[in-house]
């Protein structure tokens, strides 16, 4: 992301800078004005360049949001307080499933009475010594969710999975459902992209494996029907409720499944 971000910044200035230099030509002396003008110029330029590099927490945050599409997993960050109303005890021992999973870990294991563990889907390269300390303390793995997952029956009471979803196919959602469903005892949290949302680009594809397919609400309905994944209706309304009373507008669909008995 920070890759990317560089170039853009280093693509204006290169532009910016073209008109510049011509004007300064020794054979072309500018005139006093002109000279103000090109000051002027100049400000406007350096304070657009200083916005874009993290001079304003807001512009770069939208323009990282731009780049790199919605995340879900941020979504999940910015629902912990409603899951905690919605779930309550429930949220003693959570999984998360999906990217950026260090920072859902990190902040899920804040609240008051909750312990969180988390398995990155993906690679882990560009992980901080944050991450690092979480993977070397065992608390966040990186595995193949393709793949049944390292942990007994209801190892954990609530599981939550972010965006990791959408990069499997049905095939493939058969399997790794199923088995997010046996290791929560309580539930399981799928916070799943809308239809339409930005997604990585291809430069990403080689680590996400495959395009995201963003499903609608009403395939993942029926998907959870013809697998037999039920929806937990009272944790549904709990969520609804908290929501309105916040005032949060989920910028993600989120499904309340009930857990294998
Ligand atoms: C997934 O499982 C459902 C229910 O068992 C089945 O109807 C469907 O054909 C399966 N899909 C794939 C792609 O295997
Ligand atoms: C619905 O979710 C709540 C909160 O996790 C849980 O206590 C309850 O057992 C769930 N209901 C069913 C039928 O699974």
């Amino acid at each position: 992301m920070s890759r990317r971000a560089a170039s853009t910044s280093r693509r204006f200035a290169d532009g910016g800078s073209i008109p510049f230099m011509g004007s300064l030509h020794p054979k072309s002396r500018p005139s006093p004005l002109v000279s103000v003008v090109l000051l002027v110029g100049a400000l406007l330029v350096v304070g657009y360049l200083y916005s874009s590099s993290g001079g304003s927490n807001a512009g770069k945050e939208a323009l990282m949001k731009l780049q790199a599409g919605v995340s879900c997993s941020s979504e999940v960050l910015k629902a912990i307080p409603i899951l905690k109303k919605a779930y309550g005890d429930s949220m003693h021992k959570v999984l998360h499933v999906g990217p950026e999973t260090c920072s859902v870990v990190s902040e899920l294991s804040k609240e008051e009475d909750t312990e969180a563990w988390g398995i990155e889907p993906y690679d882990l390269d560009d992980a901080d010594r944050n991450c690092k300390s979480l993977v070397h303390k065992g608390v966040v793995r990186v595995a193949d969710i393709k793949f049944p997952l390292p942990y007994n029956r209801n190892s954990f009471s609530l599981v939550i999975v972010s965006d990791a979803l959408d990069y499997l196919s049905p095939k493939y959602l058969n399997k790794t459902l199923p088995e997010l469903a046996r290791v929560s005892a309580d539930g399981l949290v799928i916070f799943s992209g809308y239809p339409g949302q930005r997604r990585a680009k291809v430069a990403e594809l080689s680590k996400f494996g495959r395009p995201a397919k963003l499903r609608t609400t009403s395939w993942w309905v029926r998907y959870f029907v013809q697998t037999s994944l039920q929806e937990n209706d009272s944790v549904i309304k709990k969520f609804e409720q908290a929501s309105a009373k916040r005032s949060y507008t989920p910028g993600c669909q989120i499904f309340h499944l009930k857990s294998h008995k």
